[in-house]
This record gives C-alpha cells, structure tokens and sequence, in this order.
C-alpha cells in the first residue's frame, strides 16, 4: 500500500488546524519520534503532530484520509514491538499533550484519562484518593496510559490484578475518517451488543486513535512484603512458581530473573547504590511480592510460601517489610530490559505459555538458543506463564544474525502455542513479531481480523506495515 507524500499544502492544513509551535519537521525530533525502545529500528515520519484535544485529532485523521496520507500514533515511545513506529513515513500523531486527568471518581472507583498522561503519575493521584490501579509495565515511569490501552500491557502485578484490558470500562476513540465513538459504559457490568472497548484495547493504533479512557479502579491496599529468593537451579526457580500459587495465597507479584539478567542490572544500578552481589552458586531468582491489609496476615503468606518451597531452595530467604527495602528490588527488577539491551543489539521475545509449562518452555529455549548459536537472557512475570527471552548478538556474525536466529525464534515461537500458549503476552506484535503471525493463527482466523481492520480503516491509513505479514 502506498500513501502520498505529505506536500507543503498539507502543512499548511495541519498549521491551520493545530498552530504552527504543533507541527514538526525538525530532523532531530524526527529522528527522535522514528524509534521506540525496539531494537535498532527507525523510520522516519515526515511529520510530527501534538493535538492537545480530540477536535483536533478529528479533523486531521479526516484529512488524512481523504487525502491518503498514512498516520502512527504515538504515546511514550517505550514499546517493545515497534507499534509507534512510522513505518510507511507520513504522520506521527503524538500524544503527549493529551495529558490531562479528566476526573477520580471516589464514589465509584473510576477514573476518566486522557491517553497521554504518565502510567505513574495516573497510579499516583489515584492512590492519593485511596485508590489502586494496579498495572505497571517495568516503563511505568515514563510510559503513557494511552500506550498501555494500545497495547494491552501487563506488567509485575497481572499475576494478581490482570492485565490492562481488566480495567478498561470504556473508551472515546477517532477513526479513521474522524468519526468520534463512545465505547462501553461507566459500569462494571455491560452486555449491550458487540464489545467495541475489548477490540480496541491491544489494537496497536491500527484501528482507531485512542483519546479518553475510563478505567476501573480498585482499593489501594496498605501493606506489602517483598521477598528475594535466590535458586541454585533455574528449573527450580520456575518449578516454584507453581508450587506457590498452588497453596492458595496468591502473590501480586511473582517475578522469576535468571543469574545474568540480574547480574546486568545490578551492574547497571551500581552507580545509584542499588547493587547487589550475586554469589556464584545461584543461578535464578524469584521475586514474591504479596500485599493486603495487614502486615501479619502478610507475614503468614510469606511463611506458607517459604515451607512450600523449602525442598527447592536452601538459600537465605530475604524480606523486605520497608518500602525503601522494596523499590530497591523492584528497581533492579524494572531495568533488566533496559541493562540488558546496553551491551549488545539484540531482540526480544515475550513468550507465554500455562503456567504450569514454564519450567519446560525455559529448558526448551535455552535447547533452541544452543542449537541455533545464540545466547539468550530470560526474566518476566513467572506467575503468569510469561517469558522474556533476550536474545544477545553478542559474539555473532551479521549473517548468523539475519539468519539463524529467526530460525531459532520460530522454533521457540512453534513450541509456545503448541503448549497452549502465544507468541505475545504483553509487549504487541508491531512490526518485529509480524512474521510470526501464521505461526498463531489460521488463514481464516487473519482473514476474519483483516476483515474487521477493513471496517475501521478502510483506506488503511492507520499505522500501516504493523501486526499482519506483508
Ligand atoms: C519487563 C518488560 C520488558 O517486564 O515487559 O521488564
Ligand atoms: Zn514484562
């Protein structure tokens, strides 16, 4: 599909629209919006554009496609796929001033955002109100909720609390032609017709542009214990996992780090004190957070998870009771992506499987990385099935690259949905995983999606070259 190159007659539209200080064509911001935190890709859009209300985006994304001119939005630029990038140039329709918490609703545990407010800062005002929006991607500093809706994102605590489509009650969003749609409903039940708000949510920008959303909120809960256990067997740290939730307590957090990822990031860190030494013996680490009300209720759990794993680990079980104890762990948890990535190009898979296969799928791509000459990096959210699988190129040749570790990725890729599971749990399919769609789904299956696309967007002008194999 190709789309028009934007022309100075199309400027002078969006300057029209938005005001000149709004419209971008500085190279070095740019550069700046033709990346996201995916590997080394980058292409560029021809043009920035920062609407700050959805009139606006109306009228653009009616140009546009009147015009054929193709159009990415953009939250944070954090993703992990390649969904914010301009892949086919035109415009990168930029959010971050659609930044404004529109309402906390105390009385009945909502809140109204728009999509371009900070995932931290929105879990804080809240909280101030006693209220608890529990998912937070690692990114949670600096991503945006709008990009979270888009994506569909999970996080530490999904164990517990879900992923963000458990919480979305309903959306506004612009289509393509600038229709203006209301989704859902301010309420916790809804079985009124089709369930736009749930296709919208993970739809990776290539359906409709996102500008409020409501969400449901939950109390905040007041205590939390964090506890660090360290492995001298990675297949017993992943054996663990299950081995914990099933006596009953159900952590809000069970992360699961190999030596390595937490040896990068502790390195990482050692500038900012939050260094720890891992011993030579230990190979993988879990981190158990559980929260409530009440610290020796907290206390309990933390016993009965300590007995249950006893024949697993014989190592000194770390608590951490004070919250500065705790953001100090879950910060080495929250930069392994980035300290990871910091030494080498590489490429990231976020594979998920039943729970209960994860000691399996980890032995398997650690099997598939040796057969394929690769050397891989595995953390993520352990009690949700979900596997982070880094993949360093550390060492390898430019052909080995390109060609062998594809190879090794759709291996992977084959066995996770042959154990149930897929080949993106949190992260998107974007531009990286598109390949691997078939793998997934059946023809009928991409045909029936590619139909609904087809009815949003038919002109498809809306982050085009993202989700489906070209
Ligand atoms: C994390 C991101 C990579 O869990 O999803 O750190
Ligand atoms: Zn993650």
């Amino acid at each position: 599909m190709s789309f028009k190159v934007i022309e100075k007659k199309d400027l002078d539209f969006f300057n029209k629209i938005l005001g000149g200080n709004f419209v971008v064509t500085d190279p070095e911001m740019l550069k700046e919006n033709s990346h996201d935190e995916t590997e080394d890709l980058s292409f560029f859009p021809e043009v920035i554009l920062l609407p700050h209300k959805t009139a606006e985006i109306q009228k653009v994304l009616s140009y546009c496609n009147e015009n054929n001119i193709c159009v990415t939005p953009r939250g944070a630029g954090t993703g992990l796929s390649g969904g914010a990038i301009p892949f086919k140039g035109g415009v990168s329709l930029d959010m971050k001033r659609m930044n404004r918490i529109i309402n906390i609703d105390e009385e009945n545990f909502q809140v109204i955002t728009q999509p371009g407010v900070i995932t931290e800062e929105l879990q804080n005002a809240v909280e101030e109100k006693g209220l608890f929006y529990p998912v937070d991607p690692a990114s949670r500093g600096s991503c945006f909720i709008g990009g979270n809706v888009a994506e569909n994102s999970g996080g530490p605590r999904a164990v517990k609390y879900g992923t963000v489509k458990d919480y979305v009650l309903g959306l506004e969003i612009v289509l393509s032609d600038g229709k203006i749609i209301r989704t859902g409903t301010r309420t916790l039940k809804d079985a009124t017709g089709y369930d736009i708000t749930h296709l919208i949510v993970g739809s990776e920008g290539t359906l409709a542009v996102i500008t409020e959303i409501t969400l449901k909120l939950i109390p905040f809960p007041k205590k939390r214990l964090l506890m660090s256990i360290p492995f001298t067997s990675e297949e017993n740290a992943t054996k663990a996992v299950n081995v914990i939730l099933k006596m009953g307590v159900i952590p809000s957090a069970l992360e699961f780090m190999e030596r390595e990822a937490l040896k990068r990031s502790s390195e990482f860190l050692k500038e900012s004190s939050v260094y720890i030494e891992v011993p030579e013996r230990i190979e993988a680490h879990l981190l158990v957070e559980v929260d409530g009300n009440d610290t020796d209720d907290l206390y309990n759990e933390a016993e009965v998870i300590t007995e249950a794993i006893s024949s697993l680990t014989e190592e000194d079980i770390a608590v951490a009771e004070l919250k500065q104890e705790q953001d100090k762990l879950w910060k080495l948890r929250r930069v392994i992506g980035e300290a990871v990535k910091m030494g080498s190009i590489y490429k990231e898979v976020d594979t998920v499987v039943p729970r209960s296969i994860l000691p399996a799928l980890l032995l398997m791509v650690k099997k598939i990385g040796e057969k394929y000459g690769f050397k891989t990096i595995c953390y993520g959210h352990a009690g949700d099935g979900n596997l982070h699988v880094n993949i360093l190129k550390e060492g390898l040749t430019d052909l080995e690259w390109s060609a062998e570790v594809p190879k090794g990725i759709k291996e992977i890729f084959q066995f996770v949905v042959e154990m149930g599971g897929t080949i993106s749990a949190e992260h998107g399919i974007g531009l990286v995983q598109k390949k691997y769609i078939p793998i997934v789904f059946s023809t009928e299956t991409i045909n029936l999606m590619k139909s609904i696309k087809n009815i949003f967007d038919p002109k498809g002008i809306l982050n085009p070259g993202k989700i489906w194999p070209d």
